[in-house]
């Protein structure tokens, strides 16, 4: 397959803030890529909106993957079905979980990323593959259970929690018995927190004082701190931790766009007087676990206990529109773009 048929988000500079309308450029008749030995061309149904992936568009360069080359097409990943096969194990029709382009076609292989043949279930959403049994969901439970290490009647708080992954590790520590509190930037994700997801507690961070409301929704203080955002939320909490409490850094989304100097959190000194413990981690580290957790999530799913809230965005062009509610605060669990 061949043409200028595939249109695709071209990185055309290193955006200031979020400003990403000035620096990704809508390409409406690029080629399609050939796939060659060993690849397979694949066309985008679901593309996976990723905080993360802020931080690949630079212009920051220490982070832990080189951003993306300006003048490519930007990279991210995505629930696609495979149109061209030049390899054995997949065939035309499959479907599959994978790294590729905000594009319409992809070609990709196993050194993409993820690259997995997803199962042929009619029961399960394809979405669920990419947010609550997907990388959201390996990322929720691995930082909750095994790097918090959060125990039955423990106190959790969770930054960033009504997001993809956040939302999705308040669910976790809630069905291992935790008590659960939330932190969110407004009201109505705060009461979707607590009405809807079982959240013990939320915390509208932006309209209520949080150092008061952690006094007072955590007077024995914070057992586990699942931080999604660094920043001055981090510093604020680390003021709050009870003894021998840990932090699970998931992501600082307030500083991938930042390049310029990050002050440290002047409340680093409570580390030693608390004997806490803070172990930065990246899920796919843990990859040769996700079939294990994949199982327990998708159980508690079928049982009612584990929901992912889905915002799909519907057209490849509107793909920055579905990006910017990862950074305005206006999504609520997990954003994709349906091709
Ligand atoms: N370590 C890993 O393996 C791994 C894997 C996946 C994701 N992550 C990390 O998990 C975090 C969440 O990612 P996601 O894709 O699930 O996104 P998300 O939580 O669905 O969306 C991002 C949320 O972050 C908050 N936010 C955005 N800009 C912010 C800022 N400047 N300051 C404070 N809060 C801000 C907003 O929530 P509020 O408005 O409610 O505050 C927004 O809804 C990111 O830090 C990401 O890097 C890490």
């Amino acid at each position: 397959m061949t043409g200028n048929g595939n249109r695709n988000w071209v990185l055309a500079r290193r955006p200031q803030g979020d400003d990403f309308e000035s620096a990704l450029e809508f390409h409406e008749h690029g080629n399609v890529p050939a796939a060659k030995d060993g690849q397979v061309l694949v066309k985008a149904l679901y593309l996976s909106m990723d905080a993360g992936t802020r931080m690949w568009m630079g212009p920051r360069e220490d982070g832990y993957q080189p951003p993306v080359p300006v003048g490519t097409p930007m990279a991210g990943m995505m629930i696609g079905e495979v149109v061209e096969t030049r390899r054995p194990d997949f065939a035309v029709g499959d479907r599959l979980r994978t790294f590729g382009h905000w594009a319409d076609y992809s070609v990709a292989d196993e050194h993409s990323g993820l690259f997995q043949k997803l199962p042929d279930d009619p029961d399960v959403d394809l979405t669920a593959y990419l947010a609550m049994g997907g990388p959201n969901g390996w990322t929720a439970y691995v930082g909750i259970a095994d790097v918090g290490k959060a125990k039955p009647g423990e106190t959790v708080v969770i930054s960033a929690a009504a997001g993809a992954t956040g939302s999705l590790a308040g669910q976790v520590a809630r069905n291992l018995g935790c008590r659960v509190i939330g932190l969110t930037s407004r009201e109505e994700k705060a009461r979707w927190l607590t009405d809807e997801l079982g959240f013990d507690a939320a915390i509208d961070y932006r309209h209520q004082n949080l150092q008061h409301e952690l006094n007072v929704l955590c007077p024995d203080g914070v057992d586990v701190y699942f931080d999604n955002v660094g920043g001055d939320i981090l510093n604020t909490v680390m003021g709050h931790l009870a003894m021998y409490a840990r932090i699970a850094v998931c992501g600082l989304v307030s500083q991938y766009a930042d390049d310029g100097k990050r002050p440290g959190p002047s409340n680093f000194d409570q580390i030693l007087m608390k004997r806490a413990t803070v172990t930065g981690f990246f899920s796919p580290d843990w990859f040769d676990k996700t079939e294990e957790i994949e199982r327990r999530i998708m159980g508690w799913h079928r049982e009612g206990r584990f929901t992912c809230n889905v915002e799909l965005v519907d057209g490849l062009e509107n793909t920055l529109k579905a990006y910017h509610r990862l950074f305005d605060g206006s999504n609520r669990g997990k954003v994709m773009v349906k091709v």
